[in-house]
């Protein structure tokens, strides 16, 4: 069993962290990885760029790393693909398929990917000191980049300008391209348009708005059909933001409202606080306030997320970055360091008569129909009571994912728990619980495992959920060094990392207070 001693040890040899490789989530070979990057489906391919250092495993040296996938569940890593110099790290930014050749950089039956991304200049470069956007192409299907020669193409003499998501606008007067990007320091989404991704116009700017007691980074801007109907079209606006989200730190805000080729107008329902919340972040009201936010996710491990580009059959499909800003360089992993998150289709549904985005993780081929293709049966139960008693369930297994789908009508329990990674004395395991009486999901990881490699990693996240017709609906994803829940179909999402002990694999269910009846456990193993 670790212990806070633990946390005087020399840095965790290799052999000992191999065993937190997830098994369906993406991690760099043996280098460090924070935002997904340059997200884009061609050609039946599914690339992932990433923010990585390919000389190292903490932050630095940031370049685009890229990986490649036909499931979005396993991944090949493939050599860097836009590097930093010494004039200009390479920060996050989008990749487009330019269908139109609109920019020259293909032909007009053989579009180059274009990417757009921040450079982050440094001492030795005549724009040092400031963040502006840069273009680099592809003209063998995302393989190999040429940073174009014109760059930067876009500059405001701003030392916090990135993160540009770029996306084809079609609209009255035609179609264009438009950018979304950040003044990540004065909490603003900028908005720009242009016919060649080569020169930019200003179009608007939204913020501060909800939750910007931190940078505001990241941002994705995307239509959606409200409960699938293509009259009812609403705008999604993502806005990560650092520190200062629901669960401390890193996290994922978004608004729905609408989006004229101009303007970004969020809906009221989607407001909380039209100025911002950092004048009250100390205050009951503002802690209650800030819970009112619209969240991506409510645990500490998702951020950066944006979506995938050029996807087939129109669907939205998002990826995070599976860490916390609080902690991310100290996790307790070598030489690899940080993963992403499943990947995520999301929706608009009508939720109290607001839109509201709910996500469901990609556990099939996406081209493949619905089959698991490589998942293995554990345990298929249905119509089990448990009155204040336990039930255990199979345990985790090395080398593999394991996917809990379960619908629990609590009954007269006052709270049931799901322990995962759980001793077999009971006193070690990250608990997932659902209290009846608050209404709130908690997912304590305090007792996970190793949490002493910093401060800020032990903690307790909670969200609000209502149970639908007395039922609550979780879909569970364990893989190695991480729990993501989807609950209730997906209108909440919790995902936080976990580190727990080798001989740590046994997972219980478990209800109190009274008698809770399980209509449906399925548990079953991925690879
Ligand atoms: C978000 C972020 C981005 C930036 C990148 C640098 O995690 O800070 O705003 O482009 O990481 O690695």
């Amino acid at each position: 069993m670790s212990s806070c001693l633990d946390a005087a040890r020399p840095e965790t040899a290799p052999a000992e962290t191999s065993r937190f490789r997830p098994a369906i989530h993406f991690t760099a070979r043996d280098t460090w990885l924070n935002d997904p990057n340059g997200l884009v489906f061609y050609d039946g391919v599914y690339h992932l760029f990433f923010q990585n250092n390919p000389y190292g495993n903490v932050w630095g040296n940031m370049s685009w790393g890229h990986a490649t996938s036909r499931d979005l569940l396993h991944w090949t890593e493939h050599p860097v693909a836009i590097a930093c110099d010494e004039t200009e790290d390479i920060f996050s930014g989008s990749v487009v398929v330019d269908h139109g050749n609109t920019s020259g950089f293909g032909k007009a039956d053989a579009p180059a990917l274009v990417a757009i991304y921040t450079s982050a200049y440094k001492a030795g470069s005549e724009h040092s000191g400031t963040q502006a956007q840069s273009l680099a192409y592809s003209t063998d299907a995302g393989m190999t980049w040429q940073k174009y020669e014109g760059n930067p193409v876009l500059t405001r003499n701003s030392a916090n300008f990135r993160d540009p998501k770029v996306f084809r606008y079609q609209g009255d007067q035609g179609d264009c391209w438009v950018m979304v990007a950040v003044e990540a320091q004065h909490q603003k989404v900028v908005f720009y348009r242009s016919e060649d991704l080569k020169s930019w116009d200003l179009l608007s700017d939204f913020g501060p708005a909800n939750a910007d007691a931190g940078e505001w980074e990241c941002p994705d801007l995307f239509p959606l059909a409200v409960d699938g109907d293509p009259e009812n079209i609403r705008w999604v606006l993502i806005v990560n933001v650092n520190p200062g989200a629901v669960a401390g730190g890193s996290g994922g805000q978004y608004f729905v409202g609408n989006f004229d080729g101009v303007r970004f107008t969020p809906d009221p329902g989607s407001i909380v606080a039209p100025e911002g919340l950092a004048s009250l972040p100390d205050t009951d009201a503002g802690s209650a306030a800030l819970r009112q936010c619209l969240w991506l996710d409510w645990g500490r491990d998702c951020y950066a997320s944006v979506s995938f580009s050029n996807a087939p059959d129109d669907r939205r499909i998002i990826i995070g970055w599976m860490n916390n800003w609080d902690y991310a360089n100290e996790l307790p992993t070598s030489p690899w360091r940080s993963s992403m998150t499943l990947a995520r289709e999301v929706r608009l549904t009508t939720v109290n008569g607001s839109a509201r985005l709910v996500q469901q993780p990609v556990l099939a081929d996406p081209c493949a129909g619905e089959e698991l293709p490589t998942s293995k049966g554990q345990m298929n139960a249905d119509t089990l009571e448990l009155r204040n008693s336990a039930l255990r369930l199979p345990d985790a297994v090395p080398g593999s994912a394991q996917i809990i789908d379960a619908e629990i009508l609590p009954g007269s329990a006052e709270r049931f728990d799901f322990r995962l990674f759980g001793s077999s004395d009971g006193s070690r395991g990250t608990i997932l619980s659902y209290n009846t009486t608050s209404a709130q999901l908690v997912l304590d990881r305090r007792q996970s495992g190793n949490t002493c490699f910093h401060g800020k990693f032990a903690s307790v996240e909670s969200a609000p959920v209502d149970l639908e017709d007395g039922v609550l609906k979780l879909l569970i994803v364990v893989d190695h060094c991480s729990v993501e829940v989807f609950v209730q179909s997906g209108k909440v999402v919790l995902t936080d990392l976990v580190f727990p002990e080798t001989e740590n694999r046994e997972n219980w269910l478990s209800a109190e207070g009274g008698s809770a009846t399980i209509l449906k456990l399925a548990v079953s193993t991925l690879t």
